[in-house]
């Protein structure tokens, strides 16, 4: 196998688009899976409309649960290439597992809008990204409308997120008098004509920026800009580097329309050139290699089924070595138990098929009934823990008030099941009885209150609370710890793991913490490792 094994890893791309909402993900995934043949026009424009409703009520999405789950991975081929897309959720369904799918990815697209540069969301995803060097790839959308001056889009990029910018296109003109990209590498231009649906049209190559051929192509004075822009650039942009991409210090970027499939294939091309294929991963004990034959992975999220009827749930889980065959046997370790995978999905662009077989890179979905964790690591035999995929500090907060409060034991166990599949996060103030529920989006909170009435009969509703952000606190010095811990009683709190937590109303007080005790740490994530 191992000559088979080692194709199979090298044609593999799995990566996520990190974006602002409205930026364009949603338009351009479109447009990838169309180059992949993975959907046809009708299908592209129904899945999006319905997406579109779905993502605007979370009851809504489960109705359509079927569509949520085979939108979250998208596997398509591309020349010969094996590419596996994780969705991002971005809308209300943005959430903890946005996050999380980042840690299960080998690389990413950030798309930006060119009239907006970089946005909120982005940025907190790039942070995710840093955590790994995640290498990114950027897509400057929407050129067909008028926009920011590229340049400051690029100085924008490289400030906010710290991250060098490498253009390898650069648009003509913009807006209404957008005319097309030229291509710094392959010094071909690609001329706009909106509205396309089909692939893009082959560049025109040209010698060099003196040849008239330019001039005929795109106007003289369009002309005479590039070739200033291009000097300009010459001494400004940086020249690209694929190592510098590779660990992140590096963003090649394209410009592009992805309404008008302007781009998108060039970008595409240059995805599956550039992004690496899975590479090793570290667990606690050494780094695993996906050539290794025997099989590992671990699971990055779980989707639970709304129907009370059905208490089963998906794991996604990313396969990182060996090969995967329907039927086989492995190890759960936290578990300590030996389970057979049986039961597998692989996520098609529209579609879920039993799987028979998947490779390093892979996402294959695991049916069960609430035994598999985020972060669950299995194998065929080594006893191995994935590290890197923790829990993220949350960003909204809620007080959960009881309607009956007999219910206390019923909602002791929901909330705690609940927190280890990575719904939600619970906490417990040190001074107080009431839980509080922290989530890195709002809609958490009425899935919460949902699957606790449905499974397990419990009746809650929640009310806000006045904090802002959490920090998981470490301190080496025992002595010091305690000190903290008397003294902030009332900021402190346990997550649903006994891990000791500081709730901070707002910002500035966070920072003022860490300005009064230098010597702890307040950490934005936490792992069980
Ligand atoms: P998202 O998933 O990142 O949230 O963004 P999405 O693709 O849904 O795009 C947001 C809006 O931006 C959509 O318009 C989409 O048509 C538009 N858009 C995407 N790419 C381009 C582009 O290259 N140029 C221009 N001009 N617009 C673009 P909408 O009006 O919200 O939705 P729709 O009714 O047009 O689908």
């Amino acid at each position: 196998m191992g000559k088979q094994l080692e194709q199979e890893v090298a044609k593999r791309r799995t990566f996520g688009i990190i974006s602002h909402p409205d930026a364009g993900k949603t338009t351009l995934t479109e447009k990838l899976l169309l180059y992949g043949g993975a959907i046809n026009l009708a299908g592209a424009v129904k899945s999006k409309k319905i997406e579109r409703h779905a993502t605007s009520d979370w009851m809504a999405i489960e109705q359509e649960r079927g569509i949520s789950v085979t939108t979250s991975v998208m596997k398509f081929t591309y020349r010969d290439y094996e590419v596996n897309l994780l969705d991002t959720p971005g809308h209300q369904d943005f959430s903890e597992d946005t996050y999380r799918v980042l840690t299960a990815v080998d690389s990413a697209i950030m798309v930006i809008d060119s009239a907006k540069g970089v946005e909120a969301q982005t940025e907190k995803l790039m942070e995710v990204c840093r955590m790994r060097n995640t290498p990114l790839i950027t897509f400057i959308n929407k050129l067909d409308r008028e926009g920011l001056d590229p340049l400051d889009i690029l100085a924008d990029i490289e400030d906010k997120l710290q991250i060098e910018c490498s253009p390898m296109s650069w648009p003509i003109g913009m807006g209404k008098s957008f005319k097309g990209v030229y291509n710094l590498y392959k010094k071909q231009i690609h001329l706009f004509t909106a509205g396309q649906q089909s692939r893009d049209q082959g560049g025109i190559t040209i010698e060099s920026l003196d040849d008239p051929r330019l001039d005929e192509l795109i106007t003289s004075h369009d002309a005479d800009v590039l070739r200033e822009d291009i000097e300009l650039l010459e001494g400004a942009a940086n020249p690209f580097e694929y190592e510098q991409y590779l660990n992140a210090g590096q963003t090649p970027v394209f410009f592009g329309s992805a309404v008008n499939n302007f781009g998108v294939q060039e970008l595409l091309n240059g995805f599956v050139e550039m992004a690496h294929p899975p590479g090793p991963r570290a667990a606690t004990t050494r780094d695993v290699s996906p050539t290794e034959e025997a099989f590992s992975g671990f699971a990055f999220k779980i989707q639970a089924n709304m129907n009370p009827a059905h208490r089963d749930r998906i794991a996604f889980f990313r396969i990182c070595s060996g090969k995967f065959t329907r039927g086989m046997k492995v190890r759960h370790h936290r578990l300590g138990k030996e389970i057979t995978l049986a039961n597998a999905t692989i996520f098609m662009a529209q579609d879920r098929a039993n799987v028979e077989e998947a490779w390093p890179g892979d996402i294959i979905g695991l049916h069960n009934h609430g035994t598999i964790k985020i972060g669950d690591t299995f194998t065929e035999k080594e006893d191995l823990k994935f590290t890197g995929i923790p829990n993220f500090a949350p960003e909204h907060f809620r007080r959960v008030l009881l309607k009956n409060p007999l219910k206390m034991k019923q909602l002791q166990k929901g909330m705690q099941q609940l927190a280890e599949e990575g719904a939600i996060q619970v906490f417990r103030p040190i001074i107080g009885a009431q839980y509080i529920m922290g989530a890195v989006g709002v809609l958490q909170f009425e899935v919460t209150v949902a699957r606790l009435k449905n499974e397990y009969g419990v009746e809650a509703i929640y009310e806000p609370i006045d904090y802002q952000a959490a920090r998981w606190v470490h301190c080496e010095d025992k002595k010091l710890l305690a000190e903290f811990e008397k003294k902030n009683q009332a900021a402190l709190a346990t997550d649903a793991e006994g891990f000791l937590t500081y709730l901070a109303q707002n910002e500035w007080m966070l920072n003022f913490f860490m300005e009064k005790w230098p010597d702890v740490e307040f950490r934005k994530t936490r792992e069980n490792v």
